[in-house]
């Protein structure tokens, strides 16, 4: 049974009181949520406030990233021994920001995606091709590589904290929400894959890239998407609290 996921990816916004101000609106509102699981990804400052706003509210709190070290001498890194003291339950590894801006290469992300399973935590993997690649007809290679690099060989968590999030990168912050065709056929194959190479059939996938509250139902009708990474659309409470309540 495939429990959907409302995930929020603040990436680098939201300051200490758009923090608090969030908890606050936001309230109560996870608590009774039995057949879905809320996560707010904060940046790494306020990850122990948002974990400590978050206690009792049935919410996960996740990172958007983690360095594949437990600590040491890697300037300006978050390793496993911090993530670990700031109470976070999820982390988001293959982000397209982190690909693209960053260049975090195949291999770094199939490190990363290793880290998280060792240290116990879901992991939220995200997939997704540019523009370029979907045009050029390679759309579907593009896909396979990014999940065979980082599973083949390397997946054995259970499969409720291993959560892939397709995002196609055209789609994010962009405004171009995927029609609910394109996302339902990219899931599909995406499930398959699960299935066939990794017996994982009811891995959770998400569908992440200009999520709105108009436009979450058509997308959740889907028979493959089991739930929404959304980036700005989570910021401000009630438009989470729209997108949560689906
Ligand atoms: P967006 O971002 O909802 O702002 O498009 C989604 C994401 O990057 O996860």
């Amino acid at each position: 049974m495939r429990r959907p996921i409302i995930a929020a990816n603040w990436k680098m916004n939201n300051l200490s009181d758009e923090v608090i101000r969030f908890f606050n609106e936001f309230g109560d509102t996870a608590i009774s949520l039995k057949d879905r699981e809320v996560v707010i990804a904060p940046a790494f400052p306020y990850l122990k406030m948002a974990a400590d706003l978050a206690k009792g509210k049935n919410i996960t709190v996740a990172a958007q990233d983690v360095y594949p070290e437990m600590e040491g001498a890697f300037t300006g890194m978050v390793g496993a021994k911090m993530l670990n003291d700031l109470g976070v339950g999820a982390v988001i590894i293959g982000h397209s920001e982190r690909r693209h801006i960053f260049k975090e290469s195949l291999e770094l992300i199939r490190k990363k995606v290793t880290f998280v399973q060792n240290n116990g935590w879901k992991l939220i993997f995200c997939i997704g091709e540019t523009l370029p690649e979907r045009e050029s007809g390679k759309l579907y290679d593009i896909i396979k590589e990014q999940i065979y690099t980082a599973f083949d060989g390397n997946l054995w968590c259970d499969t409720e904290k291993a959560v892939i999030a397709y995002e196609p990168v055209w789609a994010i912050g962009t405004g171009v929400v995927a029609t609910p065709e394109q996302a339902a056929e990219m899931h599909a194959f995406v499930r398959k894959i699960m299935k066939e190479r990794y017996n994982r059939e009811e891995t959770v996938i998400l569908y992440g890239g200009s999520v709105k509250p108009d436009n979450i139902k058509g997308l959740m009708s889907c028979a493959d998407i089991d739930g929404a990474l959304v980036g700005g659309a989570s910021l401000k409470a009630c438009s989470f609290k729209k997108l949560v309540l689906y």
